[in-house]
């Protein structure tokens, strides 16, 4: 039988995003009964937790709903018997991100969050960590269900899915921002669209659109070259070439230009390091002191329109869409990341994908493709899903034959010895949070 008072832990709860969600709690507390809310983080987000915590309680005050707010430094309460334990970690905050994106750029490398270098050095950091939260959570709360938004959230999901018994979703706001866009495109509501999102987070491609149950994807690729032009706030927004995006005969997301446009990408990220000594990561500090600036205001109530800045639009949309659905057994689809089970013939079944899934009370199930993978799409997915496989177990075991094939294979690496530079400094800079690697 449902449940009618729902817990929810939001490890990682001082982050400036966690507004987004309480806004979405808000708003579907109707038909999502959170009773209980725990932001939990640690000692050092401790002043950010606080600033958060008063912000909640001002929104939960103001829509009148029945949710009690608690915030803690001690995960271990706030996972006890929660439904949902939502994780939005950032192992070495801002400043290991910042140096993520440094490292790269200084071997003349993409240095990004979550792709390439910089996203490997982030999974290396963070897979500890989150084992550590799974564990906690088979002990205390073994029958709820982790929403994973932790970058890189693909790799995290399956490094839980491979080393955990958590029942875990791992989630992006990306595919819901493609959908709102090819809904626009249309002139409709997305209710009337089947959007087919395909392949691994970060890493997706929009494979077939149907509309009113009429398959119109030939109608969408003639109109691929117009849209996918904007790309959230943190991904700089280069023209597409309309030729070649129509030869993939899919639409990439935003992520692929890093990819598709390797150079042109990396040259727009140097110039902006050069003339500002800056890269995102220094960016979205200061977006971040503005936003904490703002939310200590006393008389603020809601979400400010300012957090449209970072780069995670939708992010609550997708969160609490994806457990309002589990709550409910609603049956609904969404693109999620998920254990592959075949559900991508060409991959491991064992690995995590970004696919459209049929929400249930016992998680997603992934729907099956109609058309195989063409070997444009398939060749770059299988690469950089062998990347990420590399990498788990590089992050688990400490293992540098691991870390060392799985940059080197990584299409924005791609050479033996650069990979070599850099895992060096990678495990150098980032000793204190990788005591895996020093065995
Ligand atoms: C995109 C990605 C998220 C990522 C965010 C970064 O939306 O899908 O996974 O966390 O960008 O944004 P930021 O403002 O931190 O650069």
């Amino acid at each position: 039988m449902k449940k009618s008072h729902l817990k929810i832990a939001v490890i990682g709860g001082g982050s400036s995003y966690t507004p987004e969600l309480v806004e979405g709690l808000i708003r579907y507390h109707e038909v999502f009964p959170v009773t209980e809310l725990y932001l939990a983080d640690i000692e050092q987000g401790a002043e950010k937790l606080r600033i958060i915590g008063e912000l909640a309680q001002r929104m939960i005050n103001a829509s009148g709903k029945l949710i009690t707010l608690y915030t803690t430094l001690d995960r271990r309460e706030a996972i006890r018997d929660a439904d949902f334990v939502a994780t939005q970690i950032r192992v070495g905050m801002l400043d290991a991100r910042s140096r993520d994106e440094k490292i790269p750029l200084s071997h003349q490398l993409i240095g990004q969050e979550t792709t390439g270098a910089g996203g490997f050095a982030k999974a290396l950091r963070t897979i500890p960590v989150i084992l550590g939260i799974c564990r906690d959570i088979e002990e205390l709360a073994p029958n709820a269900f982790m929403i994973n938004f932790t970058n890189p959230a693909g790799i995290i999901t399956e490094a839980v899915s491979k080393y955990s018994k958590v029942k875990s979703v791992g989630l992006c706001n990306l595919p819901i921002g493609t959908k709102m866009q090819i809904a626009e495109l249309y002139g409709v509501e997305q209710t009337r669209m089947f959007i087919e999102i395909v392949g691994i987070n970060h890493l997706n491609w929009t494979t077939r659109v149907v509309l009113d149950g009429d398959d119109v994807t030939e109608d969408f690729m003639t109109r691929l070259g117009s849209i996918g032009q904007s790309s959230p706030a943190n991904i700089p927004d280069l023209e597409w070439d309309a030729e070649f995006i129509h030869s993939v005969g899919a639409l990439p997301c935003a992520y692929h230009r890093y990819y598709y446009m390797k150079e042109e990408m990396y040259g727009e990220m140097l110039e902006y390091y050069q003339a500002t000594g800056k890269t995102r990561a220094d960016d979205v500090k200061e977006v971040e002191a503005e936003l904490f600036e703002l939310y200590k205001q006393p008389e603020l109530h809601e979400k400010p329109a300012q957090l449209e800045k970072r780069g995670g639009a939708y992010y609550s949309e997708a969160a609490v869409q994806l457990m309002k659905s589990i709550y409910n057994d609603t049956g609904d689809i969404q693109t999620v990341n998920v254990r592959n089970q075949g559900a991508i013939p060409c991959l491991p079944d064992d690995v995590s994908i970004e696919i459209n899934c049929v929400i249930k009370s016992d998680g997603p199930h992934a729907l099956g493709l109609v058309k195989p993978l063409p070997p444009q799409i398939r060749g770059l997915l299988q690469v950089v899903k062998s990347y990420e496989e590399l990498t788990i177990e590089a992050a688990v075991k400490g293992d540098y034959a691991s870390a060392l094939q799985a940059l080197t294979l990584h299409p924005l690496v791609g050479d033996e010895r650069i990979a070599k530079a850099v895992l060096a400094d990678i495990l150098e800079q980032n000793a204190d949070f990788l005591p895996q690697f020093q065995r």
